[in-house]
Protein backbone atom coordinates (compact mmCIF):
# COMPACT_ATOMS: atom_id res chain seq x y z
CA UNK A 1 0.00 0.00 0.00
CA UNK A 2 1.29 3.90 -0.48
CA UNK A 3 2.33 5.54 2.44
CA UNK A 4 -0.55 7.61 4.27
CA UNK A 5 -0.79 11.38 4.26
CA UNK A 6 -3.41 12.46 6.73
CA UNK A 7 -5.07 15.49 7.85
CA UNK A 8 -8.05 16.55 9.81
CA UNK A 9 -9.60 19.89 8.86
CA UNK A 10 -11.65 21.57 11.60
CA UNK A 11 -14.84 22.49 10.02
CA UNK A 12 -14.75 26.65 10.16
CA UNK A 13 -16.73 28.84 7.31
CA UNK A 14 -15.55 30.78 4.45
CA UNK A 15 -11.82 29.40 3.40
CA UNK A 16 -9.91 31.95 2.21
CA UNK A 17 -6.61 32.44 -0.51
CA UNK A 18 -4.28 32.55 2.37
CA UNK A 19 -5.17 28.94 3.48
CA UNK A 20 -5.82 27.87 -0.31
CA UNK A 21 -1.51 28.26 -0.37
CA UNK A 22 -0.76 27.20 2.93
CA UNK A 23 -3.31 24.18 3.39
CA UNK A 24 -5.29 23.08 0.35
CA UNK A 25 -2.95 23.15 -2.23
CA UNK A 26 0.17 20.96 -0.09
CA UNK A 27 -1.82 18.83 1.14
CA UNK A 28 -3.05 17.85 -2.31
CA UNK A 29 0.11 17.91 -4.11
CA UNK A 30 0.79 15.31 -1.29
CA UNK A 31 -1.24 13.09 -3.07
CA UNK A 32 0.21 12.86 -5.64
CA UNK A 33 3.13 10.12 -3.93
CA UNK A 34 0.77 9.40 -0.50
CA UNK A 35 -2.87 8.16 -0.36
CA UNK A 36 -4.50 11.16 1.04
CA UNK A 37 -6.90 10.97 3.83
CA UNK A 38 -8.26 13.86 4.63
CA UNK A 39 -10.93 14.49 6.79
CA UNK A 40 -13.69 17.08 8.98
CA UNK A 41 -12.47 16.81 12.36
CA UNK A 42 -16.05 17.61 13.46
CA UNK A 43 -15.63 15.68 16.90
CA UNK A 44 -12.96 18.51 17.69
CA UNK A 45 -15.51 21.25 16.38
CA UNK A 46 -17.96 20.41 18.77
CA UNK A 47 -15.64 21.24 21.67
CA UNK A 48 -16.64 25.04 20.96
CA UNK A 49 -19.15 25.01 18.15
CA UNK A 50 -22.74 23.85 19.82
CA UNK A 51 -25.00 25.08 16.69
CA UNK A 52 -26.62 21.63 15.28
CA UNK A 53 -27.89 24.00 11.76
CA UNK A 54 -24.27 25.38 11.36
CA UNK A 55 -22.24 22.30 12.05
CA UNK A 56 -24.25 20.51 9.39
CA UNK A 57 -23.82 23.31 7.05
CA UNK A 58 -19.64 23.55 7.87
CA UNK A 59 -19.26 20.12 7.13
CA UNK A 60 -20.66 20.40 3.41
CA UNK A 61 -18.52 24.28 3.01
CA UNK A 62 -15.51 22.04 3.85
CA UNK A 63 -16.16 19.10 1.66
CA UNK A 64 -17.18 20.91 -1.29
CA UNK A 65 -13.93 23.04 -0.62
CA UNK A 66 -11.52 20.28 -0.83
CA UNK A 67 -13.58 18.55 -3.83
CA UNK A 68 -13.42 22.27 -5.65
CA UNK A 69 -9.95 22.75 -4.93
CA UNK A 70 -9.16 19.77 -6.90
CA UNK A 71 -8.66 16.53 -3.97
CA UNK A 72 -9.78 13.73 -6.26
CA UNK A 73 -12.29 11.58 -3.97
CA UNK A 74 -11.05 8.26 -5.76
CA UNK A 75 -7.60 8.62 -5.66
CA UNK A 76 -7.95 10.18 -1.92
CA UNK A 77 -10.46 9.21 0.79
CA UNK A 78 -12.17 12.28 2.35
CA UNK A 79 -14.56 11.44 5.40
CA UNK A 80 -16.22 12.82 8.22
CA UNK A 81 -14.63 12.77 11.69
CA UNK A 82 -17.45 11.56 13.26
CA UNK A 83 -18.75 8.37 10.44
CA UNK A 84 -15.71 6.60 11.87
CA UNK A 85 -17.17 4.53 15.30
CA UNK A 86 -13.84 3.31 15.98
CA UNK A 87 -12.13 6.39 16.37
CA UNK A 88 -14.04 7.38 19.93
CA UNK A 89 -13.32 3.39 21.00
CA UNK A 90 -9.71 3.96 20.12
CA UNK A 91 -10.04 7.18 21.45
CA UNK A 92 -10.66 5.93 24.86
CA UNK A 93 -7.75 2.97 25.04
CA UNK A 94 -5.31 6.09 23.98
CA UNK A 95 -6.17 7.86 27.05
CA UNK A 96 -5.35 5.33 29.47
CA UNK A 97 -1.63 5.58 27.83
CA UNK A 98 -1.73 9.59 28.15
CA UNK A 99 0.16 11.22 30.55
CA UNK A 100 -2.52 13.43 32.39
CA UNK A 101 0.47 15.92 32.86
CA UNK A 102 0.84 16.00 29.14
CA UNK A 103 -2.69 17.31 28.53
CA UNK A 104 -2.39 19.78 31.63
CA UNK A 105 0.58 21.18 29.13
CA UNK A 106 -1.27 21.07 25.89
CA UNK A 107 -1.36 24.63 24.55
CA UNK A 108 -5.08 25.29 23.84
CA UNK A 109 -5.98 24.08 27.00
CA UNK A 110 -3.55 26.05 29.08
CA UNK A 111 -4.06 29.42 26.93
CA UNK A 112 -7.68 28.58 28.30
CA UNK A 113 -6.48 28.31 31.64
CA UNK A 114 -4.06 30.75 31.95
CA UNK A 115 -7.04 33.58 30.54
CA UNK A 116 -9.26 32.56 33.11
CA UNK A 117 -6.50 32.92 35.83
CA UNK A 118 -5.67 36.61 34.30
CA UNK A 119 -8.98 37.51 34.66
CA UNK A 120 -9.39 36.64 38.54
CA UNK A 121 -11.88 33.36 37.76
CA UNK A 122 -11.77 29.75 38.45
CA UNK A 123 -8.78 28.62 36.36
CA UNK A 124 -11.77 25.80 34.69
CA UNK A 125 -14.45 28.34 33.76
CA UNK A 126 -16.08 27.18 30.63
CA UNK A 127 -13.26 25.28 30.08
CA UNK A 128 -15.46 21.54 28.96
CA UNK A 129 -13.79 18.34 29.26
CA UNK A 130 -13.51 17.66 25.52
CA UNK A 131 -11.06 20.74 24.93
CA UNK A 132 -8.63 19.23 27.63
CA UNK A 133 -9.10 15.60 25.85
CA UNK A 134 -8.71 17.34 22.32
CA UNK A 135 -4.98 16.08 21.70
CA UNK A 136 -5.83 12.42 22.17
CA UNK A 137 -8.30 12.50 20.27
CA UNK A 138 -6.51 13.98 17.97
CA UNK A 139 -3.83 11.15 18.41
CA UNK A 140 -6.27 8.50 17.38
CA UNK A 141 -7.23 10.19 14.31
CA UNK A 142 -3.65 9.77 13.05
CA UNK A 143 -2.79 6.05 15.02
CA UNK A 144 -5.80 4.58 13.81
CA UNK A 145 -5.08 4.50 10.33
CA UNK A 146 -1.37 4.07 10.47
CA UNK A 147 -0.63 7.38 9.03
CA UNK A 148 2.77 8.03 7.55
CA UNK A 149 2.96 12.07 7.59
CA UNK A 150 0.46 14.51 9.03
CA UNK A 151 0.86 17.76 6.90
CA UNK A 152 0.01 20.96 9.31
CA UNK A 153 0.65 23.90 10.48
CA UNK A 154 3.03 25.21 12.57
CA UNK A 155 0.20 25.45 15.69
CA UNK A 156 -0.45 21.54 15.92
CA UNK A 157 3.22 20.90 16.55
CA UNK A 158 2.46 19.76 19.84
CA UNK A 159 -0.25 17.82 18.51
CA UNK A 160 1.78 15.64 17.27
CA UNK A 161 4.27 15.23 19.70
CA UNK A 162 2.12 13.89 22.13
CA UNK A 163 0.35 11.66 19.50
CA UNK A 164 4.23 10.29 19.31
CA UNK A 165 4.65 10.18 22.55
CA UNK A 166 1.63 8.34 23.38
CA UNK A 167 2.01 5.83 20.40
CA UNK A 168 5.46 5.03 21.99
CA UNK A 169 3.67 4.19 25.65
CA UNK A 170 1.60 1.60 24.42
CA UNK A 171 4.29 0.15 21.75
CA UNK A 172 6.33 -0.07 25.01
CA UNK A 173 4.02 -1.94 27.17
CA UNK A 174 2.70 -4.00 23.99
CA UNK A 175 5.70 -4.16 21.88
CA UNK A 176 5.65 -2.14 18.15
CA UNK A 177 2.03 -1.95 17.82
CA UNK A 178 1.54 1.74 16.26
CA UNK A 179 3.37 3.57 13.70
CA UNK A 180 4.75 6.66 14.94
CA UNK A 181 4.04 9.65 12.30
CA UNK A 182 6.04 12.42 10.86
CA UNK A 183 4.71 15.93 11.20
CA UNK A 184 5.25 17.93 8.07
CA UNK A 185 4.79 21.44 9.35
CA UNK A 186 4.23 23.58 6.06
CA UNK A 187 6.00 26.69 8.47
CA UNK A 188 8.14 27.58 4.80
CA UNK A 189 5.44 27.25 2.39
CA UNK A 190 4.76 30.44 0.79
CA UNK A 191 2.36 32.64 2.84
CA UNK A 192 0.24 35.37 1.29
CA UNK A 193 -0.15 38.26 3.56
CA UNK A 194 -3.46 39.48 4.19
CA UNK A 195 -5.16 42.95 3.26
CA UNK A 196 -3.76 44.99 5.89
CA UNK A 197 -0.13 43.28 5.80
CA UNK A 198 -0.65 40.61 8.90
CA UNK A 199 -0.71 37.18 8.10
CA UNK A 200 -3.88 36.32 6.47
CA UNK A 201 -5.73 35.21 8.79
CA UNK A 202 -9.98 34.90 9.65
CA UNK A 203 -9.16 35.86 13.18
CA UNK A 204 -7.92 39.05 12.13
CA UNK A 205 -10.24 40.00 9.71
CA UNK A 206 -7.84 40.53 6.82
CA UNK A 207 -8.78 37.97 4.24
CA UNK A 208 -9.96 37.54 0.93
CA UNK A 209 -12.51 34.67 0.32
CA UNK A 210 -12.02 32.15 -2.07
CA UNK A 211 -15.58 31.49 -2.59
CA UNK A 212 -17.80 34.25 -1.67
CA UNK A 213 -19.79 36.18 -4.28
CA UNK A 214 -17.31 38.29 -6.81
CA UNK A 215 -18.51 41.68 -5.32
CA UNK A 216 -16.98 40.59 -1.92
CA UNK A 217 -13.82 39.79 -3.44
CA UNK A 218 -13.41 42.59 -5.39
CA UNK A 219 -14.36 44.73 -2.50
CA UNK A 220 -11.34 42.67 -0.21
CA UNK A 221 -8.86 43.43 -2.42
CA UNK A 222 -9.73 47.20 -3.08
CA UNK A 223 -9.41 47.24 0.60
CA UNK A 224 -5.90 46.24 0.35
CA UNK A 225 -3.98 48.86 2.52
CA UNK A 226 -0.99 50.63 0.80
CA UNK A 227 1.14 53.67 1.47
CA UNK A 228 -0.23 57.28 0.14
CA UNK A 229 2.30 57.53 -2.42
CA UNK A 230 0.92 59.15 -5.70
CA UNK A 231 1.61 56.93 -9.09
CA UNK A 232 3.99 59.01 -10.17
CA UNK A 233 6.05 58.71 -7.18
CA UNK A 234 9.01 55.62 -6.92
CA UNK A 235 7.91 52.37 -4.45
CA UNK A 236 9.21 49.76 -3.19
CA UNK A 237 7.77 46.43 -4.20
CA UNK A 238 9.17 44.15 -1.76
CA UNK A 239 7.60 46.28 1.40
CA UNK A 240 4.28 46.60 -0.01
CA UNK A 241 1.89 43.85 0.67
CA UNK A 242 0.24 44.98 -2.37
CA UNK A 243 2.88 43.61 -4.66
CA UNK A 244 3.23 40.57 -2.26
CA UNK A 245 -0.38 39.35 -2.88
CA UNK A 246 -0.07 40.17 -6.67
CA UNK A 247 2.57 38.39 -7.34
CA UNK A 248 0.90 35.09 -6.39
CA UNK A 249 -1.21 35.62 -9.22
CA UNK A 250 0.84 37.47 -11.80
CA UNK A 251 2.70 35.60 -14.50
CA UNK A 252 6.46 35.94 -14.55
CA UNK A 253 6.44 38.70 -17.47
CA UNK A 254 3.97 41.12 -16.28
CA UNK A 255 5.17 40.61 -12.70
CA UNK A 256 8.75 41.79 -13.56
CA UNK A 257 7.05 44.86 -15.36
CA UNK A 258 5.00 46.09 -12.93
CA UNK A 259 8.21 45.64 -10.52
CA UNK A 260 9.82 48.36 -12.37
CA UNK A 261 7.18 50.24 -12.59
CA UNK A 262 7.28 50.41 -8.95
CA UNK A 263 10.64 51.45 -8.34
CA UNK A 264 10.64 53.54 -11.22
CA UNK A 265 7.36 55.23 -10.82
CA UNK A 266 4.57 55.31 -12.60
CA UNK A 267 1.76 53.01 -10.96
CA UNK A 268 -1.67 53.54 -9.21
CA UNK A 269 -2.53 51.40 -6.50
CA UNK A 270 -5.93 51.61 -7.64
CA UNK A 271 -5.32 50.18 -10.90
CA UNK A 272 -3.12 47.24 -9.89
CA UNK A 273 -5.84 46.30 -7.47
CA UNK A 274 -8.86 45.91 -10.02
CA UNK A 275 -5.64 43.84 -12.30
CA UNK A 276 -5.16 41.99 -9.51
CA UNK A 277 -8.78 41.34 -8.34
CA UNK A 278 -9.57 40.23 -11.81
CA UNK A 279 -6.46 37.46 -11.80
CA UNK A 280 -7.71 36.45 -8.55
CA UNK A 281 -11.30 35.36 -10.18
CA UNK A 282 -9.52 34.16 -12.93
CA UNK A 283 -7.24 31.83 -10.99
CA UNK A 284 -10.21 30.37 -9.01
CA UNK A 285 -12.73 30.52 -11.88
CA UNK A 286 -13.23 26.85 -12.15
CA UNK A 287 -13.10 26.05 -8.67
CA UNK A 288 -15.48 28.51 -7.53
CA UNK A 289 -17.76 27.24 -10.28
CA UNK A 290 -17.10 24.02 -9.33
CA UNK A 291 -18.15 24.98 -5.58
CA UNK A 292 -21.54 26.71 -6.25
CA UNK A 293 -22.12 23.17 -8.05
CA UNK A 294 -21.38 21.29 -5.45
CA UNK A 295 -23.31 22.68 -2.73
CA UNK A 296 -26.01 22.42 -4.78
CA UNK A 297 -26.28 18.47 -4.64
CA UNK A 298 -25.82 17.87 -1.47
CA UNK A 299 -26.65 14.29 -1.95
CA UNK A 300 -23.20 13.45 -3.69
CA UNK A 301 -21.25 15.10 -1.14
CA UNK A 302 -23.34 12.80 1.23
CA UNK A 303 -22.21 10.07 -1.03
CA UNK A 304 -18.62 11.13 -1.33
CA UNK A 305 -18.26 11.32 2.89
CA UNK A 306 -20.17 7.59 3.17
CA UNK A 307 -18.05 6.27 0.32
CA UNK A 308 -14.66 7.55 2.18
CA UNK A 309 -15.97 6.35 5.52
CA UNK A 310 -16.48 2.74 4.31
CA UNK A 311 -12.86 2.97 2.65
CA UNK A 312 -10.76 4.32 6.18
CA UNK A 313 -12.99 1.90 8.33
CA UNK A 314 -11.58 -1.06 6.28
CA UNK A 315 -7.87 0.38 7.10
CA UNK A 316 -8.40 1.59 10.73
CA UNK A 317 -10.32 -2.32 12.04
CA UNK A 318 -7.18 -4.33 11.73
CA UNK A 319 -5.37 -1.83 13.42
CA UNK A 320 -7.95 -1.75 16.30
CA UNK A 321 -8.06 -5.28 16.06
CA UNK A 322 -5.01 -5.65 17.14
CA UNK A 323 -4.51 -3.38 19.53
CA UNK A 324 -7.53 -4.45 21.36
CA UNK A 325 -6.07 -8.15 20.96
CA UNK A 326 -2.62 -6.65 22.32
CA UNK A 327 -4.32 -4.64 25.59
CA UNK A 328 -6.63 -8.06 26.23
CA UNK A 329 -10.02 -6.98 25.47
CA UNK A 330 -10.67 -9.42 22.39
N1 LIG B 1 -6.30 19.99 15.46
C1 LIG B 1 -6.27 20.24 14.04
C2 LIG B 1 -6.48 21.76 13.82
O1 LIG B 1 -6.99 22.43 14.67
C3 LIG B 1 -7.32 19.47 13.30
C4 LIG B 1 -7.11 17.99 13.40
C5 LIG B 1 -7.92 17.11 14.06
C6 LIG B 1 -6.04 17.26 12.85
N2 LIG B 1 -7.43 15.86 13.92
C7 LIG B 1 -6.27 15.89 13.19
C8 LIG B 1 -4.92 17.59 12.08
C9 LIG B 1 -5.39 14.89 12.81
C10 LIG B 1 -4.04 16.59 11.71
C11 LIG B 1 -4.29 15.24 12.07
O2 LIG B 1 -6.13 22.25 12.78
Amino acid sequence: MQPISLTGIKPTGNPHIGNYFGMFRPAISLTEKYLGMYFVADYHALTSLHDPAELRELVYEVTASWLALGLDPKKSIFFRQSDIPEIPEFTWILSCFTAKGLLNRAHAYKAAIDKNVELGRDPDDGINAGLFYYPVLMAADILLYGSDVVPVGLDQRQHIEITRDIAEALNRTYGTLLKLPEGVIQENVQSIPGIDGQKMSKSYNNTIPLFAEDKLVRKQVMRIVTDSKSPKDPKDPDGCNLYNIYKFFAPQDRLEDVRQRYIQGGLAYGDLKKELADLILNYFKEARIKYNELMADRGYLDAVLADGAQRVRAIAQPILKKTRQAIGIE
